[in-house]
């Protein structure tokens, strides 16, 4: 089965075709195009210009990934054609209704059809929440036009359900992934831009968020304190090196941050306490270089004394056999180094699993295994919660339990 999927909930816009078969899935084609330097001089995401950025792209990174994949045929080349997809006038009339909302897409998704046969392709996965919405609905208008186009099913994907599954599919080589039965009952820690999570899976396809944070999520911390110590945007990887160094050469912050809800008895966290207190205790102070590294360093030992103790107790308490930890701040190496000591001393027979490179931060590759892993689990494409978005202009992303 060859699965096409979307991904634009945020501020990287990606394409991908992948080659699924029993246990493996190989990634045939995978075009991805980051909005970060967009977006830097706002410190965040703008999601105006997040939107416009990925109606923009989202055609070029199609080609590409398609043209990697070997899937995309000129409708003159004398190559086997599989359907000649030339829109009628009625097709470009449905594309230009679906894409009313994106100036200029409708208008490539059409020059793309008269150019380039339909692929060989068997359906289009595409996120359709959680996100920014004028983001994610470039990206599920596009597979809704390439669904007229081509005559495809489109499985709707929750994107946090994509980086649960970036760490259950292991890596075999850089372009292929096995799926390894991980023993249940399994937790997920989720660390981004937009969430912190941790959600409990007794079963496969059947999600639990026992607790979240209660204002920032960690990714967003990252970026304000990153900010404050004048770091560009994104701030998560600059903190990370920062903190890295002065770990190294033993500096010591004399700036104590707090550990904002590390004896809660609850499994929910705060972050934005933290970036006030850096704030506070940063004003009016000209750091020094070795200062500001010393901040970075107590910065991530706060927020990742609180992840780990949290996770650590909601493993006992469910009595967790596997902890996947996935979205942009599972690249954070010193996270990871962390939960392993944690996993050692004190869970060994904890299954650890990360995201293999790359499949980290937002990524189509994790939203095609999504959509893999839910029918090899028996969830039809029928049940997909697009059919019941069909029509509308609202996205119903409350698919997996895991919601908004
Ligand atoms: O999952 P992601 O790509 O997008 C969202 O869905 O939000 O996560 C992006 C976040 C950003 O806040 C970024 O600063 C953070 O992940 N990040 C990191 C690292 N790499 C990315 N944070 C800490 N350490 C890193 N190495
Ligand atoms: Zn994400």
């Amino acid at each position: 089965m060859k699965i096409l999927s979307i991904e634009t909930s945020c501020d990287e816009t990606a394409v991908s075709v992948l080659e699924c078969s029993g246990s493996t899935v190989r990634v045939l084609g995978n075009a991805l195009s980051s909005q970060i330097d967009i977006h830097a001089q706002y410190g965040g995401v703008f999601p105006a210009l997040a939107k416009r950025a990925h109606a923009e792209k989202i055609i070029p990174l199609l080609q590409e990934a398609l043209t990697e994949a070997e899937l995309l045929y000129k409708t003159e080349s004398n190559q086997p054609v599989v359907s000649f997809a030339e829109p009628d006038e009625e097709t470009k009339q449905k594309i230009q209704t679906i894409c009313e909302q994106e100036p200029g897409l409708a208008e490539a998704i059409i020059t793309f059809g008269k150019l380039y046969e339909a692929p060989d392709i068997d359906h289009i996965a595409v996120t359709t929440g959680p996100g920014l919405e004028p983001a994610l609905w470039v990206g599920l208008n596009t597979a809704k036009a390439l669904s007229v186009l081509w005559q495809k099913p489109i499985d709707a994907i929750n994107h946090m359900e994509g980086h649960v599954l970036s760490a259950v599919f292991q890596d075999s080589s850089l372009k292929e992934f096995t799926l390894t039965e991980l023993p249940y009952p399994l937790l997920a820690l989720l660390v981004s831009g937009g969430h912190t999570e941790l959600v409990l899976t007794e079963s496969p396809l059947h999600y639990k968020k026992i607790g979240a944070t209660r204002d920032d999520a960690i990714g967003e911390a990252f970026d304000k304190v990153a900010r404050i110590l004048g770091l560009p945007y994104p701030g998560g990887p600059k903190i990370a090196i920062f903190a890295k160094i002065a770990r190294e050469a033993n500096i010591e912050s004399e700036i104590k941050l707090p550990r904002p809800m590390l004896h809660s008895k609850d499994y929910d966290f705060s972050f934005s306490g933290i970036k006030t207190a850096t704030l506070y205790a940063t004003k009016d102070k000209t750091l020094t270089d070795s200062e500001q590294k010393a901040v970075a360093r107590e910065f991530e030992d706060a927020v990742v004394e609180v992840l780990v103790k949290k996770t650590a107790a909601a493993i006992e308490e469910f009595n967790i056999q596997t902890l996947v930890v996935g979205g942009g701040v599972a690249a954070n190496t010193y996270l990871r180094e962390q939960l392993e000591i944690m996993r050692t001393k004190n869970f060994p027979h904890l299954t650890l699993s990360f995201p293999a490179k790359g499949l980290s931060t937002d990524n189509s590759v994790m939203i095609a295994m999504a959509s893999y892993y839910r029918q090899l689990h028996g969830a039809l494409l029928q049940d997909s919660p697009i059919i019941r978005a069909e029509g509308n202009r609202s996205i119903e992303s409350e698919n997996f339990g895991l919601g908004l």
